[in-house]
C-alpha cells in the first residue's frame, strides 16, 4: 500500500470522475423553456442571508419546481417528493454532487461524502459492513460509556453549553470508535484544524467563491493548513498501522482488513481520505441534531418524565446482546428524533449537478444546471406534514412514515449517496437522549434558538441550558 503524499488541498480532481459539465449562464438559457422563478436583482442577497427561508419561499410561490440565477448561473429547487425520489434514486446518474463538494473535497480528498463514481461505488462496498448494523450495535456499550464519563461533571444548578458539549461529545465518539487510543495525542489538534475547515468549507453555496481558497490571505491560508493538518495526523496513524502491522478492532482495523469477494482492498491513502470524511461527516451533523433536540425539549419538559421511564427500560438491567435491539425499539425517542430531523435536519439541502438533459416530475432540466432538493423545504410541506411548522412527535405514532410518499422524508438522504452512517448517528443520538433524560432534565434561558444555517442546519450560539439534576 504506498502512500502518495500530495495532500488533498492541491490534489486535481481525478480523471476517472464524470467531468463537470459547463454551468449555464443566463444568456445561453434564453431558448429554455424553464419553470418560473424569482428573477430578483437582490436575489443573491436574499439567498445568502436565509438560504433555507428562500427556497422554501420559492416553492410556496412558484410550486413544486422553479428555476433563478445565482452568480449569473442556472439554479432549479425541485421540491416534491416525487423529484427528491427521482434526484437521489431513479435518475440519480444523471447527477453528480455539486455546490461546495469540491471545496470539500480539499479536506477529504476522495472519501465517501466527496467522492464521485466509478470510485464512490467502490469504496461503499468495501466500507458497508462495519457499518451494518449488526456491527454498530457493538459500538453502542462505548457509546453509553463515553457519554456517562461526558455528562457526569455537570453538576445540579449548573449552565451547561450544550452546543459545543455535544460537538465535544460526538466527536470523542466517532474519534473513538475509528481509532481507538491512536488519536487521543492529536484530538485537540484535530478538532481545532476540524473546527477551521467546516467554517470554510460552510461558505460554499455560491458558486466561484472557491476561486480565493489559493489567495494569499490569511483567512484562506488558515483553511489550507487546517485541511494539510488534517491530513497529516490521518495518514500518519493509518500508516503506523499498516507498517507495524497492528492489530485492533476499531473501525479503523476493519477499513485496513476490508476486502471484497474479488480481492480488492483500499489503499492506505483512501483509508486515510475515508477516516477524515467520516470524522467529519459522523460528529457536526449529529451533535447539531442533539442540541436541537434538547432546545425542544426544553420547550415541551412534558417529555422529560416519559422518556425518564423509557431510559430506566432500555438501559438497565439489559445484557449486552440485547441493548442495541432495545435502543432500537425505544418508541418515544425514536418519534422525537424523528420529529427534530424533520423539522431541523442538519443536512437541510443536497446539491447535485445536472450532467445530461434530464426531466424531474416531467419538466426538462438542461445539463450543467445546479439542482437544488431540500430536506427542509420538503420535510416542512403541508401537504404531507399537518401543521409543519409545529413541533409534533405524537405525528410519528403508528405508520405513519410508511404512508408518506417516496421522498417526503429523507434526513439520511437516499439513494447510493444515502447517509452510511445513519444507524450509526439514531443509535448514538438515542443513547446520549435517554442517558441524559434519565439522569436529568435539562431547561433552557434564552428563548429557542435560531438557526445559523450553513453546511448544516446548526442552533446559532452555545444554547446554554440549566442543568437540573434528579
Ligand atoms: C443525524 C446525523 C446525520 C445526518 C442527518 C446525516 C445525513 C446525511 C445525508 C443527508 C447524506 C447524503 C448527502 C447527499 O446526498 O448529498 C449523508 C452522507 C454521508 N454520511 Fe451522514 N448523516 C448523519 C450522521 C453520520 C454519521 C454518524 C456518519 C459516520 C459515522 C455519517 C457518514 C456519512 C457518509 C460517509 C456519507 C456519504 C455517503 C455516500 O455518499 O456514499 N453520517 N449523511
Amino acid at each position: 500500500m504506498a502512500r502518495v503524499d500530495i495532500p488533498p488541498f492541491r490534489m486535481e480532481r481525478p480523471s476517472d470522475y464524470a467531468p463537470i459539465p459547463k454551468a449555464l449562464k443566463r444568456r445561453a438559457t434564453k431558448n429554455l423553456d424553464l419553470p418560473a422563478g424569482p428573477r430578483s436583482p437582490l436575489l443573491t442577497f436574499r439567498f445568502q442571508k436565509d438560504t433555507p427561508g428562500f427556497l422554501r419561499k420559492t416553492r410556496d410561490q412558484f410550486g413544486d419546481c422553479a428555476s433563478f440565477f445565482l452568480g449569473g448561473q442556472l439554479f432549479i429547487g425541485a421540491f416534491a417528493p416525487e423529484m427528491v425520489h427521482e434526484v437521489t434514486v431513479s435518475k440519480q446518474h444523471s447527477f453528480i454532487k455539486g455546490v461546495g463538494f469540491e471545496r470539500m473535497r480539499k479536506v477529504l480528498g476522495t472519501g465517501l461524502l466527496t467522492n464521485e463514481e466509478p470510485i464512490h461505488m467502490r469504496h461503499r462496498r468495501l466500507m458497508q459492513s462495519p457499518f451494518h448494523i449488526s456491527k454498530i450495535s457493538s459500538y453502542a456499550q462505548t457509546m453509553l460509556g463515553l457519554t456517562r464519563k461526558h455528562i457526569e461533571p455537570w453538576r445540579d444548578g449548573e449552565v451547561v453549553a450544550i452546543g459545543p458539549q455535544m460537538m465535544s461529545l460526538t466527536f470523542d465518539i466517532v474519534a473513538d470508535i475509528l481509532f481507538g487510543s491512536d488519536i487521543s495525542e492529536d484530538t485537540e489538534r484535530v478538532q481545532r484544524a476540524m473546527h477551521i475547515a467546516i467554517d470554510r468549507i460552510e461558505r460554499t453555496m455560491l458558486p466561484g467563491l472557491d476561486r480565493f481558497d489559493y489567495a494569499p490571505i490569511p483567512y484562506f491560508r488558515k483553511f489550507e493548513k487546517a485541511a494539510n493538518e488534517l491530513h497529516d495526523v490521518s495518514s500518519r496513524i493509518v500508516d503506523q498501522r499498516i507498517r507495524l502491522n497492528i492489530k485492533r478492532d476499531d473501525l479503523l482495523g476493519i477499513l485496513i482488513d476490508a476486502t471484497t469477494p474479488d480481492g480488492e482492498r483500499l489503499s492506505a491513502r483512501e483509508i486515510s481520505d475515508e477516516t477524515l470524511t467520516l470524522i467529519l461527516s459522523g460528529h457536526e451533523t449529529t451533535a447539531n441534531v442533539l442540541t436541537w433536540t434538547f432546545s425542544y425539549l426544553s420547550e415541551n419538559p412534558q417529555y422529560w418524565a416519559a422518556l425518564a421511564a423509557e431510559a430506566e427500560e432500555v438501559l438497565t438491567n439489559v445484557s449486552a446482546e440485547d441493548f442495541a435491539l432495545r435502543l432500537f425499539s425505544a418508541p418515544l425517542t425514536s418519534a422525537i428524533f424523528n420529529e427534530v430531523l424533520r423539522l431541523c435536519p442538519p443536512v437541510w439541502v443536497a446539491p447535485r449537478r445536472a450532467i445530461e438533459d434530464v426531466t424531474l416530475g416531467g419538466v426538462a432540466i438542461p445539463k450543467g444546471a445546479h439542482v437544488l432538493v431540500s430536506q427542509f423545504v420538503t420535510q416542512r410541506d403541508p401537504r404531507y406534514f399537518e401543521e409543519p411548522d409545529r413541533f409534533n412527535p405524537e405525528r410519528w405514532r403508528g405508520d405513519f412514515e410508511k404512508t408518506l410518499p417516496r421522498g417526503a422524508y429523507f434526513p439520511f438522504g437516499a439513494g447510493s449517496r444515502k447517509c452510511l452512517g445513519d444507524q450509526f448517528a439514531i443509535l448514538e443520538s438515542r443513547i446520549i437522549i435517554l442517558e441524559i433524560a434519565r439522569q436529568m432534565q435539562l431547561t433552557t434561558l434564552r428563548e429557542f434558538p435560531e438557526a445559523e444555517p450553513r453546511a448544516t442546519y446548526r442552533p446559532k450560539g452555545s444554547v446554554p441550558m440549566r442543568c437540573l439534576r434528579k
